[in-house]
């Protein structure tokens, strides 16, 4: 499909989704773009694993899709140049990582800096890995949430783009506060991130990151560190 439209000429933004799981991040990215309420086109969704449900949801939404999967390959530098070279490609203006479950190399991140986001299941600098639902919890947290971030070499540690956070409820269990991070914040917080970055408003350059031609840090926080949930 052409990144240009046939009437306008003007470019439209073209995302690489990469992921390995489910896939639901995915969907909410492909639903605003359907809706209107993001302007850009999904060009390519690479896997890592061949079972991944979220490639059916790619398939069921005539997207083109690959498999690169990591065993096929020696070394991890290997997978990881083989990786960059499909998204290179498919000359991505974003690549959005969303739910892809490998550490990259320093050499890949470097290759997409400033435009290789992610989104984490937690209000960072909490939580960087994994469990972040039950971390939350055993230590009482009262709010938790989700995170869209530049990626940086090191791990869940990239400038904060956006966050979104929901009330810790008493009974939350890790299954729970994890269904209502992933309904109520990451798939409104995601594609609501990429409209903002399609639209030029956010970028990151120099180390930090831009919003509305202002540094982000001298922004009102709540411009930028709450969506509208409760
Ligand atoms: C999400 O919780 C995301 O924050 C994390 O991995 C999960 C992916 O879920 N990085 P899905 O594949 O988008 O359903």
């Amino acid at each position: 499909m052409s990144s240009r439209t046939e009437n306008s000429g003007k470019h439209t933004p073209r995302l690489v989704v990469v992921i390995s799981g489910r896939g639901r991040n995915l969907e909410a990215i492909i639903q605003a773009i359907e809706a209107g309420e993001l302007a850009a086109e999904i060009a390519l969704v690479i896997s890592n694993r061949a079972d991944a449900p979220g490639m059916q949801i790619a398939r069921l939404a005539g997207l083109n899709c690959v498999c690169i999967e990591a065993g096929g390959f020696k070394h991890r530098e290997d997978f990881d140049r083989a990786l960059a070279a499909r998204i290179a490609a498919a000359r991505p203006d974003w690549v959005v990582l969303a739910g892809f479950m490998r550490i990259l190399s320093q050499a890949f991140v470097e290759r997409f800096e400033a435009k290789l986001i992610n989104i984490h299941p937690s209000l960072l600098p909490r939580y960087k890995g994994l469990n972040t639902h039950e971390r939350a919890l055993s230590n009482g947290d009262a709010r938790h949430g989700a995170s869209v971030h530049f990626v940086t070499p090191d791990l869940d540690d990239g400038p904060t783009i956006r966050q979104g956070s929901i009330a810790v409820a008493a009974d939350d269990t890790p299954e729970t506060l994890a269904e209502r991070v992933m309904t109520e914040v990451e798939q409104r917080l995601y594609p609501a991130v990429l409209a903002e970055l399609v639209a030029g408003r956010v970028f990151f350059k120099d180390g930090v990151v831009w919003r509305d031609q202002r540094l982000q840090e001298d922004c009102p926080h709540d411009q930028y560190d709450r969506l509208a949930v409760t």
